[in-house]
């Protein structure tokens, strides 16, 4: 068991999630908590080392299986030496993407199953699970117009990218209590209101 709070953001490509976990960052941080503001893939030395392989659009064509074993490896190591320890130490947990991450891109648009990709990921971090997940819903075209100098999964056509986006919605459909969707179109203001408001409630109703 752990006492800290474990949050995490997820979505498609451009919809925000590295502005509004900061924001929620400092705004945690600004009632005394202490917070750590980390991101996947990565967030050790290994786990960057295995982002830039992952990710490098050199490698186009990587098979699909070691993609995920990838993503799943630098998972096992963010999560041993990082985030485990803060959430024993109490502290607050916000991951720029996580588990949901490997389900919806690998699991579902690159159909190696939902429960194969869920599981291989549950095996590398010893079953850790957000307290509560974030999903930025944005609509792909948009998202995507929003970026320049695509990475190896960001190049993946359209078609691709709509996949990933039914997959988180249907992931929080069917378990709403641990997840909180937001039309990431609105403003940054009213992203991070409706992000608070939710954070607050996860604690009272602890
Ligand atoms: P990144 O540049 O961090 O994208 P973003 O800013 O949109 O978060 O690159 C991460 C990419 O890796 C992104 O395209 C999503 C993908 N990804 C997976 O396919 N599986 C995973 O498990 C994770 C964590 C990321």
């Amino acid at each position: 068991m752990h006492s800290g709070q474990f949050i995490a953001f997820e979505g498609g490509e451009g919809a925000g999630k590295s502005t509004q976990s900061q924001l929620l960052a400092a705004l945690l941080r600004s009632r005394g908590n202490t917070v750590v503001l980390t991101r996947e893939p990565g967030g050790t030395p290994a786990a960057e080392a295995m982002r830039k392989i992952v990710l490098d659009p050199r490698f186009e064509g990587l098979d699909a299986r070691a993609e995920a074993l990838l993503f799943a490896a630098s998972r096992g190591d963010h999560v041993t030496q990082i985030i485990r320890p803060a959430l024993a130490r109490g502290d607050t947990v916000i991951t720029d993407r996580y588990l949901d991450s490997s389900v919806a891109y690998q699991g579902i648009a690159r159909e190696l199953g939902v429960d194969t990709v869920r599981n291989l990921s549950l095996w590398a971090t010893r079953d850790l699970v957000p307290d509560l997940t974030i999903v930025l819903d944005i609509d792909p075209q948009l998202g995507l117009s929003r970026l320049n100098n695509p990475d190896r999964l960001e190049a993946e056509p359209l078609a691709w990218h709509r996949r990933v986006r039914d997959g988180f919605v249907e992931l929080a459909a069917a378990a709403p209590q641990r997840y909180l969707v937001l039309a990431a179109d609105a403003s940054v203001e009213d992203l991070a209101e409706s992000i608070a408001a939710r954070v607050d409630a996860l604690t009272v109703s602890e």
